[in-house]
């Protein structure tokens, strides 16, 4: 098959896909699916009821991941790069791995895999910093068919196990330590505080980094490198079926704890190839980088698969973008020739806040695409990025998804369709994205805001919550009859752009990361002398959103430092230190109403410094409140 198959390249390429998506979606999906290598054909496209939900792509069709990430390129593309990884110290040496370097590096690790008895099925923790075993470790799972569930290197012991737990994983991948800008932080030491609580664990695998003399339990723990000796290099692919689950990945709702997005073999592989191609318009020569880690849906769809798919070179990076400067991003770019870059809008106004100083020394002239994700883009950050790193030349695509789509759903196509600051822009051809009213009315008119919903399946849309399939449906296909509900509000303009404001449920997305009140409170409510607490988002220069969080204690608080020192200990043990509370108000009470409902609009208002609109207060159970906690406001 032509790899131009399915590419969209002009105005009136997109249109015709779209029209063809929608018309005989089945088809145009199967003609992307073909271009991947299938041990057995599927016998149907699609089968679908998104009120049980049951979704089901590329039905009856066998394949291995990995096989379509490496073994199908090492013929055309054996000697191509396929990873560049950066460490966080430039002065370190950075690491080439071609296609056939990395398919022999995951076949090993896969064989080290096995001979510790991890078959297919089992679920394998991987909580690992941005090291190229990282990668390696996840396609090593995907090629025996384990389940990989990555759980990024930020979150605390307590989120491990919790993680660990649901999943009931047998083995866990890790390093001994890792690196991050000026420090040096622990990884294998959290793993063992988590797995104290963690029964299902058999086997613990440790990739050496920081070179940290860490405790390794007998029987339990091994070294990868001392594995790596033991094993040959030749490891076949399991055989998939297209339904098979691929990974679960934890992510927060407004409610309970973070729940485990399923994805699967088929739908996942055909969708991240297909939108990396045409939404960044990758050309075979391109170098391309994304700077999310892989412990989040972007890094697990547009570093560890998408690219590999389409048979891409790109950068790994495993630094911060301020060490040791705030020109680390712009230095890496002009050092591996970076040609589509893409990061998030936290990044770029940090970066913009340290001053073009730090971006004047580098040329940048590689770039030909950039790329946002994560949260909206406000306009300000845009132009900086437009105009200081684009140079005015490169087309922005400010890509809309979510852990649970699996892959890039509205966002311009690079120079293909047009781009307009702060909106996400255009559905991808196969998908469908609505706007609803709040009782679910579909808004057919242009120029309107909505709730953010999809009528038709894609094939990366997650299959299931793990291990609870009811909560899945309740969450995502309960609100709006055969509808799936994203959680987001949006806006559709004149000729049909879409705009993305923001979630409208209780989550809170900070620098891009996803936290649910409920659970940040429960952290809170863990810090001694604490009764209860209310957690609301407001708006950050940096973050987008940050944490404000407004806490009842028990009798008044004498050293109001020391107890906010304590609770932001408890959230980072509960959590990890991302989810730190950014304000903490003391207040007595909390605006209820007489049900006992917390009533979060109020709060959202106090710290969204929007006193005078805080609408009707005298139905709450005790409105005096109120006026305490605007005149506490910080
Ligand atoms: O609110 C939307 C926001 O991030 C949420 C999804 O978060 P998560 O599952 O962690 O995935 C983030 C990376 C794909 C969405 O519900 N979001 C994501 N991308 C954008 C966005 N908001 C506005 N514009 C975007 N481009």
């Amino acid at each position: 098959m032509s790899e131009d198959v399915g590419r969209i390249r002009t105005r009136e390429d997109y249109r015709a896909a779209r029209k063809h998506s929608i018309e005989d979606p089945e088809g145009f999906w199967a003609a992307q699916a073909e271009r991947f290598h299938w041990h057995e054909h599927w016998n149907e496209v699609l089968e679908w009821d998104f009120t049980k939900p049951d979704v089901k792509w590329f039905v009856g069709g066998k394949l291995n991941i990995t096989e379509n990430c490496l073994d199908r390129h090492l013929e055309q593309r054996g000697n191509k790069l396929a990873l560049i990884w950066e460490p966080n110290d430039p002065k370190e040496r950075f690491v080439r791995l071609t296609y056939r370097e990395l398919f022999e590096r995951v076949c090993r690790y896969a064989n080290v895999l096995k001979h510790h008895g991890v078959k297919k099925g089992d679920r394998v923790c991987v909580y690992m910093p941005m090291v190229p075993e990282l990668v390696i470790a996840v396609l090593a799972c995907a090629r025996i068919g384990a389940i990989h569930s990555v759980v990024f290197c930020g979150f605390s012991a307590q989120s491990l196990a919790d993680r660990i737990n649901d999943a009931e994983a047998t083995t866990v991948l890790c390093s001994d330590g890792m690196f991050r800008g000026a420090k040096e932080m622990p990884v294998k030491s959290v793993v063992d505080e988590a797995l104290a609580k963690c029964p299902t664990v058999k086997k613990v695998i440790v990739t050496e980094r920081v070179g940290w003399s860490v405790q390794m339990q007998e029987g339990r723990d091994v070294w990868l490198h001392e594995e790596w000796e033991k094993v040959d290099g030749n490891c076949s692919a399991e055989v998939m079926d297209s339904e098979d689950p691929l990974f679960i990945l934890y992510t927060s709702g407004s409610t309970g704890k973070p729940k485990g997005v399923v994805h699967t073999c088929g739908g996942y592989m055909v969708y991240t190839e297909y939108s990396f191609r045409n939404v960044f318009q990758y050309d075979e020569s391109d170098v391309f980088w994304c700077t999310a880690d892989v412990g989040w849906i972007t890094g697990h769809s547009y570093i560890a698969y998408g690219p590999l798919l389409a048979g891409a070179t790109q950068v790994m990076f495993e630094g911060v973008p301020t060490f040791p400067d705030a020109g680390r991003f712009w230095q890496v770019v002009d050092k591996h020739g970076v040609n589509i870059f893409y990061t998030a809008p936290t990044a770029i106004r940090s970066l913009m806040a340290h001053g073009l100083d730090h971006v004047l020394p580098y040329s940048l002239h590689s770039l030909k695409v950039l790329g946002t994700v994560g949260e909206p883009i406000n306009e300000e950050a845009w132009h900086w990025y437009k105009t200081h790193i684009g140079k005015g030349r490169c087309p922005i695509v400010d890509t809309w998804w979510q852990t649970e789509t699996g892959g890039i759903l509205i966002s311009s196509l690079a120079v293909v369709t047009d781009e307009r600051p702060s909106h996400a822009a255009w559905p991808l051809p196969g998908v469908q994205p609505i706007l609803v009213t709040a009782d679910g009315q579909e808004i057919s008119d242009n120029e309107v805001e909505g709730l953010l919903c999809m009528k038709f399946p894609w094939p990366s849309i997650l299959r299931t919550t793990w291990g609870d399939h009811e909560r899945c449906r309740q969450t995502y296909f309960s609100h709006y009859k055969g509808l799936y509900f994203t959680g987001d509000g949006a806006k559709r303009d004149a000729d049909g752009r879409y705009r993305i404001i923001g979630r409208v449920d209780d989550v809170i997305n900070v620098s891009g990361h996803r936290f649910g009140t409920a659970e940040i409170e429960s952290a809170i409510n863990e810090a001694k002398g604490v009764v209860e607490s209310a957690v609301v988002g407001f708006p950050h220069d940096i973050k987008g959103q940050g944490i404000y969080a407004y806490v009842i204690t028990e009798g008044p608080v004498a050293d109001a430092e020391d107890m906010r020192g304590r609770i932001i200990e408890a959230v980072v043990a509960g959590i990890g230190r991302i989810a730190k509370p950014d304000k903490i108000q003391f207040v007595s009470g909390l605006p209820k109403t007489r049900s006992g409902k917390i009533m979060r609009r109020i709060l959202r208002k106090v710290a969204e410094n929007e006193l005078n609109s805080l609408g009707d207060t005298s139905t709450l159970l005790d409105p005096k409140v109120v006026d305490e906690i605007k005149e506490g406001r910080l």
